[in-house]
């Protein structure tokens, strides 16, 4: 595996990379972005139609969601730092499969090393399962969860919201708790 230095050589290895299948029907890859001081690093699931075509993270409807949701609870989204399990589109949004899965996951280990985040929020269940091996967003969203030294936040996908609009109460609620927990232990966010 390259030797990252910063996520900038992330950002930029990811733009061309070729490791799997996904290179050949993306549009634009889409390294995660946001701000490099966050505590917190937002893990969704793959990049939709929006992201391919302009190569950033979450800037469709469920990213609009997750803006809001984040506003809600006073934090701006430049001040954290989001990216995907796997950076490139999957052809009609499908769950990335598992050697696209492990193929990308270089990215998103060299991006937890360089930002050491104090938390991972984890968007959503194919993240959930990319990350702890587990698949039971609904129980266990909400809450931190630690492992191996990390601490977790798993909460819904954004994109839940779009299917069921009663659940942007519950995504807001998360990550209001998120920050709050965080403060509480920093006495800052960023
Ligand atoms: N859904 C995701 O999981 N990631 C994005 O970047 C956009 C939508
Ligand atoms: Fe490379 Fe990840 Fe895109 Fe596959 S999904 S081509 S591993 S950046």
């Amino acid at each position: 595996m390259a030797d990252f230095n910063s996520l900038d050589e992330v950002a930029d290895a990811v733009s061309t990379c070729t490791k799997c299948d996904l290179c050949q029907s993306r549009t634009n890859a889409v390294p995660g972005i946001g701000n490099k001081e966050s505590k917190v690093l937002f893990v969704g699931e793959a990049p939709g139609r929006s992201e391919d075509l302009r190569g950033r993270p979450f800037v469709g409807r469920a990213g609009q969601i997750l803006t809001e949701a984040l506003e809600k609870a006073g934090v701006s989204r430049r001040d954290v730092y989001i990216t995907n399990t796997v950076k490139c589109r999957p052809p009609k949004n499908r769950n990335p499969n598992k050697t696209e899965r492990e193929s990308c996951k270089d990215y998103l280990d060299a991006e937890l090393r360089i930002l050491k985040p104090h938390v991972i929020c984890i968007l959503g269940n194919v993240a959930l399962k990319s990350l702890l091996g587990d698949d039971k967003i609904t129980s266990k969203r909400g809450n931190i969860i630690q492992k191996d030294d990390m601490l977790y936040f798993p909460t819904i996908h954004p994109a839940a919201v779009l299917y069921n609009p009663q659940l942007a109460h519950t995504l807001e609620q998360d990550i209001k708790k998120l920050f709050d927990i965080i403060q509480l232990n920093d006495g800052a966010v960023n």
